[in-house]
């Protein structure tokens, strides 16, 4: 086969698709309230990666080279989906009722500057048409739009929760307009996206991508707290009043323990694997899940059978661990400026990544400190220190190939040669050479 253009730019072969996609998605989010709509078309403005997306849009491309006759037509007819009357039309109210300019008296009081109005609601999603084209479907497209939506909504929501000051280079949402609007505006976009789910009209793809709505706050919370293990003060705390608000987030942001059995007659061997299982399980939660979840959508979408629908879903799994595994990598070797948002962050946060677990492996007089979660003076920089005298950053890129090479595997498992699918895999290739 020659190799094409294609080979080198990933992006070419849905680059239609990934032009109209903040386009569509501000359709999908447009509100009766000018600010809200500012907090949820911020992070859109900004140039993201948009990596979840792209991935769901080159996988329909690659599904739809599998021959009609082996997928099964009445589940990739698009049914008729209606407008949606619930869409938040403005309010007739003088207060946002938006004039030519889309503002608000209060906007103009507060010195709100004007904002490309937003559409009501999204255009209902056409008809697949197999005769004209074998291409992607009108619901893979929506499903894209989807994936970053839900994306979008977590990256709001941690940057709450990590006190980010910075993402895509400019200030975080939490910086730009508070956390309280932050937080608002992920949850507006989460129920936007819940919208948009629900009007693919298949019942499997609304169970799954919720599921990797909440999937997400699963890993996150795995982060914030080691329940795989009890923890009686925290239980203990249940009839006792809570602390100060600000004492508790503190608390909150430290909260991150690997598991109890460290120093209670386990192995250092036994612990270490004890807190990788529980550090890839979070991984897959926090973020494999919105890929795979979306992977395996993508596959439904297309009436292929089971097993594709399956290859497809390991494909996403393996490629999401292995982005986070590189973004866990990069958090150490990449500085804040060429990442884009604050670098060194985890340790900061008191979360101990692949590359500490490994350091950790070699030098166990980092196990206090991570499970303290770098909590006293000095442990940041030491844990710093030891990562960067071992090779831990090494074996961690080691780990992620790994998982590219499973992802390559199932990708080749699961579709026909094209030029989607080896856009495909160029893209699973350069997550590892990515430098933000
Ligand atoms: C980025 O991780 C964050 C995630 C992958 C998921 C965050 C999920 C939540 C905050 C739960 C709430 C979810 C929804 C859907 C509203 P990171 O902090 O390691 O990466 P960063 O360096 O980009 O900040
Ligand atoms: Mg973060
Ligand atoms: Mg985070």
């Amino acid at each position: 086969v020659t190799p094409s253009i294609m080979l080198r730019n990933p992006v070419s072969l849905v680059s239609n698709e990934m032009n109209t996609l903040a386009k569509n998605i501000m359709a999908l989010i447009g509100s009766g309230h000018p600010v809200l709509n500012r907090v949820t078309s911020y992070y859109f403005e900004a140039e993201g990666k948009k990596v979840r997306p792209l991935l769901v849009l080159l996988l329909s491309r690659a599904l739809a080279e599998i021959p009609l006759e082996q997928r099964t037509q009445s589940l990739i007819d698009s049914v008729d989906v209606p407008e949606d009357p619930v869409y938040s039309q403005p309010p007739k109210s003088l207060l946002f009722e938006p004039p030519a300019n889309n503002l608000s008296p209060l906007d103009i009081l507060h010195g709100i500057k004007p904002l490309n109005p937003l559409t009501k609601g999204p255009e209902p999603i056409p008809e697949a048409n197999f005769d004209k084209e074998r291409g992607i479907l009108p619901k893979q497209r929506r499903l894209a739009e989807i994936v970053e939506m839900i994306h979008t909504a977590s990256l709001l929501h941690d940057d709450v929760i990590d006190h980010s000051d910075t993402r895509r280079g400019r200030a975080s949402g939490n910086v730009a307009f508070t956390n309280k609007m932050a937080v608002l505006a992920g949850d507006f976009l989460l129920g936007r996206a819940t919208v948009a789910i629900s009007r693919l009209r298949n019942p499997e793809v609304v169970e799954l991508m919720s599921n990797s709505i909440a999937n997400l706050v699963e890993g996150e919370f795995m982060q914030l707290k080691n329940t795989a293990v009890e923890d009686i003060s925290i239980i203990n705390q249940g009839n006792k009043p809570l602390p100060a608000a600000s004492k508790k987030l503190n608390n909150e942001v430290h909260d991150y323990r690997v598991p109890r059995a460290v120093g209670e007659g386990i192995s250092h061997d036994q612990m270490i694997e004890t807190a990788f299982d529980y550090y890839l399980h979070k991984t897959y939660l926090k973020t494999a899940a919105l890929i795979s979840k979306s992977s395996r959508a993508a596959a439904i979408l297309s009436g292929v059978d089971r097993t594709v629908v399956d290859q497809c879903y390991e494909f996403g799994k393996d490629i999401g661990i292995c982005f986070q595994l590189v973004d866990d990598m990069l958090d150490f070797t990449v500085s804040a400026k060429d990442l884009g948002k604050p670098a060194g962050a985890d340790l900061e946060l008191g979360i101990a990544t692949a590359p500490v677990l490994y350091a950790w492996k070699a030098d166990p007089s980092l196990g206090p400190l991570i499970q303290r979660n770098f909590s006293q003076p000095g442990d940041v920089e030491q844990t710093a220190e030891a990562v960067a005298n071992s090779n831990g950053v090494f074996k961690t890129k080691k780990l992620a190939e790994k998982y590219r090479d499973q992802a390559l595997q199932n990708l080749r498992k699961a579709l026909p040669e094209s030029d989607a699918r080896s856009a495909l895999e160029f893209l699973t290739n350069s997550i590892l050479t990515r430098g933000k």
